[in-house]
């Protein structure tokens, strides 16, 4: 019924050439906006139609990874040739999804940073330009504002405020969410982010790049309580994080088993992420506690790991605690979430002009708190 109503309300739309208004399905009168979300900040190229920051109409992600895979991590110039080769078809199919023209769109939505300042300036200048000939406004995104917003785009979102917990291939942090673009860092890596750190280990053992997935999926395989690694920074004072010391007791495991590790690799892998695991439920739920918080998400490419999702919702569901997570498909990289953000910074009058650019590590656009998301 929801989707009926929307596909008839952008047909309405497209039929009285308004952008961006039209009639309610229940008569009432509003003013929808229909955002292209561009995502290019490492090595996927997405392009998305979002409905008002909550409803995804279409999403397209085009994957670098076989083309990154054989260095065993992103090569950047790479990274920004496969973005150039694929942000037209990417942005051409998405709207075709979507079942829309460019000139359906009422504004649009581009990463600006942290990432690969070339991967990101590839979105960024198609979008700048895009917009500039649509006569449309455009905004640039800070991308994990982006992630934090994918719980937006799932039915049944966190009030605010809420407590995430940001786990990617970049960045790991908690954050004290209390509106739409007002974050509050509480704690973040001091050194390698989750992600990064299974991106490690799965190197050293020569299991591929990334090492995400196919840690998880090994991991199932194997014992995760027959080798201890160490729980980093697991006390009550801090919520920061600190992995490089779990990755390199992993890398002396191997080193001192040098003959009989690869028959070892299951347990291996299950010892180490249990201990990552460990210590991301644990800080997630202390503090939610902290703040006396009802609510908690777990976003990033992160959050799409199995034993991750089911530790915070058992940890957080004996905490009193209601656990948001998103589907896995909006876990990784993609370009809904950007728009879904996008939204909020549009509706507000927020929006970036032709001379605005790319940063590769801080944050600075203009949410107050937004220079606290590194
Ligand atoms: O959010 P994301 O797609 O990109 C960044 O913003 O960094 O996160 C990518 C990271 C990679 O380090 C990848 O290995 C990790 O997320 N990842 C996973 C899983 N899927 C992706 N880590 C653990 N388990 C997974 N299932
Ligand atoms: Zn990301």
């Amino acid at each position: 019924m929801d989707r009926e109503c929307t596909e008839r309300k952008i047909r309405l739309q497209e039929l009285s050439g308004k952008k961006g208004r039209y009639r309610e399905c229940n008569g009432k009168s509003k003013t929808p906006m229909i955002i292209l979300g561009i995502e290019t900040s490492c090595d996927e190229t997405a392009a998305a139609v979002v409905v008002d920051g909550k409803r995804i109409l279409s999403s397209v992600i085009a994957s670098q990874v076989a083309t990154h895979h054989p260095y065993g991590g992103v090569v950047p110039e790479l990274a920004s040739r496969k973005h150039i080769e694929a942000i037209v078809p990417v942005v051409n199919t998405a709207l075709s999804d979507a079942g829309m023209d460019s000139k359906d769109l009422d504004a649009v939505a581009v990463t600006c940073g942290p990432g690969l300042v070339g991967a990101l300036l590839v979105g960024f200048c198609f979008a700048k330009a895009f917009s500039f000939a649509l006569e449309i406004p455009w905004v640039g995104i800070n991308h994990l504002e982006g992630h934090i917003h994918s719980v937006f785009l799932e039915p049944d979102p966190p009030p605010f405020p809420f407590v995430v917990l940001l786990a990617s291939g970049g960045h790991t942090g908690i954050y004290h969410v209390t509106s739409h673009t007002r974050y509050e860092i509480m704690g973040q890596t001091r050194d390698d982010a989750a992600g990064e750190a299974y991106d490690k280990v799965a190197k050293m053992l020569g299991l591929g790049y990334p090492g995400g997935a196919v840690i998880d999926r090994l991991a199932g395989e194997g014992d995760p309580d027959r080798l201890v690694f160490p729980r980093p920074f697991i006390d009550k004072t801090t919520f920061d994080f600190s992995f490089s010391g779990l990755k390199t007791a992993v890398g002396r495991y191997i080193q001192t088993h040098k003959d009989d590790y690869l028959q070892q690799i299951p347990d291996i892998v299950a010892g180490f992420q249990e201990a990552v695991v460990d210590v991301l439920s644990y800080k997630i739920v202390q503090a939610a506690m902290s703040r006396g918080c009802r609510h908690i998400a777990i976003v990033g490419g992160v959050a799409a790991n199995k034993r991750l999702r089911e530790k915070v919702a058992d940890d957080g569901g004996r905490n009193d605690l209601k656990v948001h997570i998103p589907s896995v498909d909006l876990c990784g990289d993609n370009a809904a979430m950007i728009a879904a953000i996008g939204y909020h910074y549009l509706k507000n009058g927020t929006a970036s002009g032709l001379s605005d650019d790319v940063f590769s590590k801080i944050g600075r656009i203009q949410a107050p708190c937004v220079p606290a998301l590194k």
